[in-house]
């Protein structure tokens, strides 16, 4: 099993990057592909840049360039629910594209992706499993939650509460925003591939989100991602073992 592992900022990736056991580098397009091994796993470690085009592309680099067969996202994001704090930790079961519109043709509904004829990418409940106790058994030491639910991707960053009001009632179920995740998504549903999407909540998605996503990308989030993938990745690896005898 090859794992490809984006993060959106170099931030959310750099102290992955430091215990990361790089063979190869290799500069594509903009992004510097790293091969290596992470916690044990074979990996290839990129940082993607911000949106669903960067993501999306990313991707498919990592797929069809890198041979990788499992994508996992870390990164940050804004609180939608009104019960996420900063610090606390989402796990994606589902992924929508909150941008995506094209229902006034008639043809889909809202946030539907055509010819796909879905709204929503899941995630394979096993994985978002074993995400959970990876997350949980990091948190166990503090203060902060894991939460599992749909996070929703589009090309904005949000700070405003009335978007995130219309936002919460157009998607029930809604925990947070970011920028990439479900892009990621579509790419690996397309090729059947494997994905997890691992969300720590950097701001509330209010007029204060500004500052506070960069005092925690800046301070915090780095630690996050290092401290999940370390747990996880040893986690997946022993259950592609146990199923692939
Ligand atoms: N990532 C982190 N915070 C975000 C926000 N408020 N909007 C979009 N993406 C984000």
């Amino acid at each position: 099993m090859k794992y490809g592992i984006i993060g959106a900022m170099p931030e959310e990736i750099d102290r992955v990057r430091e215990q990361f056991e790089t063979f190869h580098s290799q500069r594509i397009a903009n992004r510097t592909y790293h091969e290596g091994t992470f916690a044990g796993a074979e990996c290839v470690l990129v940082f993607s840049r911000w949106g669903k085009v960067a993501a999306a592309s990313t991707a498919t680099a990592l797929i069809e360039r890198f041979g990788v067969d499992f994508i996992i996202f870390t990164g940050v994001a804004g609180a939608v629910s009104a019960k996420l704090e900063v610090g606390d930790v989402v796990i994606a079961d589902q992924l929508c594209q909150h941008d995506f519109d094209v229902s006034l043709t008639g043809l889909a509904e809202r946030f539907e992706i055509p010819l796909l004829g879905i709204s929503n990418f899941p995630v394979r409940p096993e994985l978002v499993n074993q995400a959970r106790l990876a997350v949980d058994n990091y948190l166990a030491v503090g203060q902060n939650s894991v939460y599992v639910g749909t996070i929703a991707s589009g090309d904005q960053f949000i700070a405003h509460p009335a978007k995130i009001e219309e936002l919460r009632s157009a998607i029930p179920d809604l925990l947070c925003v970011e920028m990439e995740g479900a892009a990621v998504a579509q790419v690996c549903h397309e090729y059947g591939i494997p994905y997890l999407v691992i969300r720590t909540i950097s701001d509330k998605a209010d007029h204060s989100a500004p500052v506070d996503f960069m005092t925690f990308i800046q301070e915090i989030a780095k630690e996050y991602s290092f401290e999940i993938l370390n747990r996880l990745l040893p986690a997946l690896r022993n259950s592609s073992t146990v199923l692939e005898e």
